[in-house]
């Protein structure tokens, strides 16, 4: 069983980033070594993992033992808070390539801007001091809101990618506006709602069983359909070749309107003015 790779969306600096990643959270390492070896042969060419995740070890193995070259692989790793310096970053960076047993990394990420501490500028000027010294590809942000993404602005500094939390019960409008004006590529976590019931959400039931998809594909379509780069995690091969097959069909104009109108407030959300790690 394979599936065709995910097209490629070209980042602000010219990289090119294929729009779908296996997500690694909550694998562990040597569940994440199987899995990500399992999604490279399927046809998965980028991967997700953090420091905090605590699975780049296992995700490095399982590139090792895909049919896949490492240069051939997108993967994108995070740092946690106690990083956020010039040299912090440096320091999580080499942290997590020995851990991945690589020497590049494809997309480096704040993890949570942890406001309270705030250093989270500093932090991605260590990025980018990082991006020219060639040890990564990309730099960028996650769980940024407009009024941390600001602050880069404010310092004339533009992540390349920020990955949030989106589907369609949380569409992020805002968010999303401020991303495509400052020409942001958004990926989204936690894309299936997962801890939720959002994939039994009538809606997106109908409109699965209409187009003969899955529920899953559905709420991949409308995310990818809009441009968006998404990580869903599965350590079932069956589940990441369905959620990698979601580029050869097309959600209707009434069907994205439809499934757009899900947003709904959730006070359960993680705010990152409020947690981070
Ligand atoms: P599993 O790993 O057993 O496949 P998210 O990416 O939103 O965090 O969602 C991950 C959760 O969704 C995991 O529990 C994963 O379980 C499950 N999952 C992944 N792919 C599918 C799918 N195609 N259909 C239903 N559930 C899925």
């Amino acid at each position: 069983m394979t599936v065709s790779p995910a097209p490629l969306v070209r980042l602000a600096n010219g990289v090119e980033m294929p729009q779908l990643a296996l997500g690694t959270w909550p694998m562990n390492d040597a569940e994440a070594a199987v899995a990500v070896a399992a999604a490279l042969d399927l046809g998965y060419r980028a991967v997700d993992t953090a420091e905090n995740y605590g699975n780049e070890r296992g995700v490095g193995r399982g590139v090792r033992a895909s049919s896949v070259k490492r240069e051939e692989v997108f993967i994108t790793t995070k740092f946690n808070r106690q990083w956020h310096s010039v040299d912090g970053a440096r320091a999580a960076c080499e942290a997590s390539l020995e851990r991945l047993g690589f020497d590049y990394i494809d997309l480096l990420l704040v993890h949570w801007p942890n406001p309270d501490q705030d250093r989270y500028v500093e932090a991605f000027q260590g990025l980018v001091r990082l991006l020219d010294e060639g040890l990564v590809r990309a730099i960028g942000t996650s769980n940024f809101k407009p009024a941390h993404l600001q602050r880069l602005f404010d310092q004339g500094l533009v992540p390349h990618v920020n990955q949030i939390q989106l589907d369609p019960w949380h569409r992020r409008d805002a968010l999303v506006a401020l991303h495509r004006e400052k020409g942001i590529v958004t990926e989204s976590w936690r894309p299936l709602g997962s801890g939720s019931d959002m994939l039994a959400d009538p809606v997106i039931t109908a409109i699965a069983e209409k187009c003969g998809r899955t529920p899953a594909q559905v709420v991949l379509r409308w995310a990818v359909q809009q441009g968006f780069a998404t990580a869903p995690k599965s350590i079932n091969p069956e589940r990441m070749a369905q959620n990698l097959d979601v580029f050869g069909f097309t959600l209707s104009d009434e069907d994205m309107v439809a499934l757009d109108a899900l947003d709904r407030p959730d006070p359960g959300m993680l705010d990152a003015d409020h947690f981070g790690h």
